[in-house]
């Protein structure tokens, strides 16, 4: 795999971000992108962006691992601080996913699709995911750390996965002929990220409407777990604060909140 390391002057975009970037840390290898700046949160600022070439404990949604060889992967994340009251959090997954999509989307050939709540996927395999996470750091009263990571497998090639994932996992360089330049894919998800974050702000549909837009779901069989029930049923919406409405087998619509929502299938 030749890769180029990221650096910030590949990363920076010509113009000026709003409110990402400043800093922006580049590091060869953390524990996790997102743990270090959940535990950094109360020293650094808003709009820290914080990207590695590798995690030795990378996380995953719902406590799962999140793997990729060094030099790899697009693993970024961003450290926001927010209001209390503000709605962003419940948010961020969604914002994420579609920033993600869009920035694949400038640097390379490929379309990605959201799989709710966090997945990205081309056709049937994953090639991405976001993990939000939010504490309230000791002595803070009214603001809460949001952490948003996003990892993007980009120049994997089939043997860097593990057995049970061969299958199922993708990278970019598997799904496009051309080249993959990683430090584009990074710079256009910052662009991106930072783009998105100022659409959120104005609280408009947008950002709904576009994830809408990419959700692979809609009229999909799903089976979920919400506090240790198990429903099954058929995708009808994804409401704008991104809840899965669900026409529920048994009959009846429910929303269900990707914070509380565990997909079996
Ligand atoms: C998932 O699909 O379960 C979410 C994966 C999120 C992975 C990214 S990589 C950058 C950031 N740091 C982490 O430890 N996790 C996220």
């Amino acid at each position: 795999m030749s890769s180029a390391r990221l650096t910030a002057a590949a990363l920076l975009p010509r113009g000026p971000l709003g409110r990402l970037g400043r800093p922006l840390l580049l590091v060869d290898q953390v524990d996790s992108t997102n743990a270090q700046l959940l535990a950094r949160a109360a020293e650094l600022p808003d709009g820290t962006v914080l990207c590695a070439e590798c995690q030795s404990a990378g996380r995953g949604r719902l406590g799962r691992r999140w793997e990729a060889p060094r030099g790899a992967s697009v693993l970024m994340s961003v450290l926001l601080r927010e209001p209390r009251e503000s709605p962003l959090p419940a948010q961020a997954t969604m914002l994420a996913a579609v920033a993600a999509c869009a920035a694949v989307e400038s640097a390379t050939t490929c379309s990605l699709a959201v799989r709710w709540p966090n997945d990205l996927f081309v056709q049937r395999r994953k090639l991405g995911g976001v993990l939000v996470e939010v504490i309230t750091p000791p002595g803070w009263t009214g603001e809460r750390a949001l952490v948003i990571g996003i990892g993007l497998n980009c120049l994997q090639h089939r043997g860097h996965f593990p057995p049970a994932l061969a299958e199922s996992a993708t990278s970019l360089e598997l799904e496009v002929a051309a080249p993959v330049d990683r430090p584009a894919v990074a710079r256009e998800l910052l662009v991106a990220l930072d783009r998105w974050l100022t659409v959120a702000a104005r609280r408009g549909p947008e950002l709904a409407l576009a994830w809408r837009r990419r959700c692979g779901d809609y009229g999909a069989r799903v089976q979920l777990a919400e506090n240790g029930q198990s429903y099954a049923g058929t995708v009808v919406d994804i409401d704008e604060a991104g809840n899965l409405v669900v026409q529920l087998a048994e009959g009846g619509r429910r929303q269900f909140a990707a914070a509380t929502t565990t997909r079996i299938s």
